[in-house]
Parts: structure tokens; sequence; C-alpha cells
């Protein structure tokens, strides 16, 4: 019997349902919209594939599921016509691959897949799909994404961060996790540095994201989701750096930390979170959030400025 299950959300979308973990995918706009919301335009990945450069672009798929973030790209891609075009290099990850076999199984009931049924199945089998013009190359990593990482030679410009939820899949969100991604990451120097963008706004994912040195801010709204995260080796990359009001709640949070940061180091890594470069303008307000926030604590006024982030750990 399979672990998933085709559902209907409330708004009216087809989704899947991983019966084990008990998730709806994209849920509940249904996977068309959210791929094409989150990751397609956030990332103006169609902008990027024009621009006047010779290098591919580059883009991580991690949790290739369904594939609806992979399709949304491809479809995106092929639909451009300007003849100066970048080709487009998708290299997705994966470490179950039944969702991919059940999704193919259900062809019908996706719109988006029509006319790459061939396409996954080659993919399945090869690893690899190439679009008959040339403007596509689709590569799969199969296996666990933190393990296959290692040996990953291609360095992306864009990440579609798409795991399960930190409720069941907490080890893609940890501070751990997050700092090999980044160290898999383009340089902030390079020309286009490495973008991401994910669906989770968790306090302590945002945590481990600063912490792992990237650069975060506040990512669009879609269906039922306020706002969305998008992170970058490059300040420059963020469209919306987390705010004032964020870094003010943050403070009051009762999970300011990483899930794999313990008790005992916690106020270590207060430190380092009041000390990252991006939070340099609220830096003077830490000490009194703090204050206010851990009456307990001894505080010295300027223990912001001494835990400054000076390298990426
Ligand atoms: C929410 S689904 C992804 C949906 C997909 N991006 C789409 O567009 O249809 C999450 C996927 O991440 C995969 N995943 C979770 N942990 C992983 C890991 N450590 N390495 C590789 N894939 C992982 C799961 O097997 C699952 O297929």
């Amino acid at each position: 019997m399979s672990d998933f299950e085709l559902v209907k959300t409330s708004t009216g979308a087809v989704s899947i349902r991983n019966k084990v973990v008990n998730e709806i995918m994209h849920n509940p706009v249904g996977p068309w919209r959210e791929a094409n919301d989150l990751y397609i335009e956030q990332s103006k990945l169609r902008v990027r594939l024009v621009e006047p450069v010779e290098s591919d672009l580059v883009l991580f798929d991690v949790g290739l599921g369904a594939a609806s973030n992979a399709l949304a790209a491809i479809h995106a891609c092929l639909a451009l016509t300007e003849s100066a075009q970048r080709r487009l290099h998708i290299v997705s990850f994966e470490n179950n691959l039944e969702l991919l076999r059940f999704t193919l199984e259900n062809a019908n009931a996706f719109d988006h897949l029509k006319g790459f049924e061939e396409a996954l199945s080659i993919l399945l089998v090869s690893h690899h799909w190439e679009s008959p013009c040339g403007r596509v190359i689709w590569d799969l990593r199969e296996g666990d994404f933190l393990e296959v990482l290692d040996q990953e030679k291609h360095v992306p410009e864009l990440v579609f961060y798409d795991p399960y939820s930190p409720a069941v899949n907490q080890d893609m969100w940890t501070l751990a996790s997050f700092k090999k991604l980044r160290a898999h990451c383009a340089t902030p120097e390079s020309i286009f540095g490495t973008t991401l963008y994910t669906y989770s706004v968790a306090t302590p994912v945002r945590a481990a994201l600063l912490l792992a040195g990237f650069f975060v801010g506040h990512g669009i709204a879609t269906g039922l989701k306020n706002e969305t995260t998008q992170f970058s080796t490059r300040l420059d990359a963020i469209t919306d750096p987390l705010s004032k009001a964020w870094f003010g709640r943050w403070v009051r949070s009762k999970n300011q930390l990483p899930y794999d940061v313990s008790f005992v180091e916690a106020d270590v890594y207060r430190d380092l979170i009041c000390g990252h470069a991006q939070m340099t303008p609220w830096r003077s307000l830490s000490g009194e959030l703090m204050k206010a926030a851990f009456p307990g604590r001894k505080w010295t006024e300027n223990s912001s400025e001494q835990a400054e982030i000076t390298e990426i750990l």
C-alpha cells in the first residue's frame, strides 16, 4: 500500500498527502500555485535566465518530491522566447523516490505534468534528463541531501529548499544542516552569490540561518502563509531583510535558538545572533531588549558588539 494519497484541499486544489508524516504538500493552494509564487516569481527566475552571462543557472531543488517546483522552473524556462538565454541546470535531491513514482502513476491529476511524463520516467531511471531543445538539464541525486552534498560538484545560484516541515523532518532545519549548506554556496563576491527560498518562518529556523552565516529576509505570502523566508550569501539579494519588529519578537520568543543548540550554549548563541551584521541597526537596542526579556541574566551593554560574527562557523 502506498504511503501517499491524492487529496483535495480547502481551496479545491488537488495535492498529495504523505500518510506517514500526515503532511499535505503545498497546502492549501496546491502544488502549482505555491511552486510558482514562492519559488519561481520570488526568485525572479525568468529575469535571471536572460541575464547576459554565459554561465548556466544552477538551481538546487532540495526535496524533489512530486517535482512541482522543478517542473515550474522547467515550464518557466521553456516558455521564454529570448534567444540569449542561459541554460537552466536543475540538480534535484531526494532520499525517497516513492513520491515521484506515485505522482507519475497519478499524472492525470496534475495539468503541469502533461507532456513531462516521459521526462520524469527518464529521470527516475537514468537520474538525468535533457530537454530536446537543450535549454534544460536535469540531474537527480538520490540519497540524504546532507550526505550527498559532500560529493556535489555544482555550486547553486538558486536553492528551492522544500523538505517536510521541521516538526517531522527536523534534521534538515538545524544549524548543522544550514552550516553545511552555507559552506556549499557561492561566495558573496561571486557574480550572483547563492539565494535560497523556503516556506518555513519558524524562529529556530531563521535563527539557524543567521548563525550559519546567511542574510535572512521576509519572503512573500502565498495562500494561507502570511510570509515565507528568503536567505542569501549576499545582503543585496534580500528584498525585505528581517525587520526590527522581527528582532523584537525574536528577543521575546521562547524558541530563540536552533533545534540543535543545547540549553547550556544558549547565551553564546544569543550573543552571536545579536552580533550578526544584519542586526547592526538594532544592536544598540539589544541590550535593553535583552535586559527586559531576561531580567535575571547579567547582561553587559557591549556584549553584542563583542559577539559580532566575523567568520562563517
Ligand atoms: C514537501 S516534499 C517536497 C515537495 C516537492 N518539492 C514538490 O515540488 O513537489 C519534501 C520532500 O523532501 C524529501 N526529503 C526529506 N528529507 C530529505 C533529505 N534529508 N534528503 C533528501 N530529500 C529529503 C522527502 O522525501 C520529500 O519528497
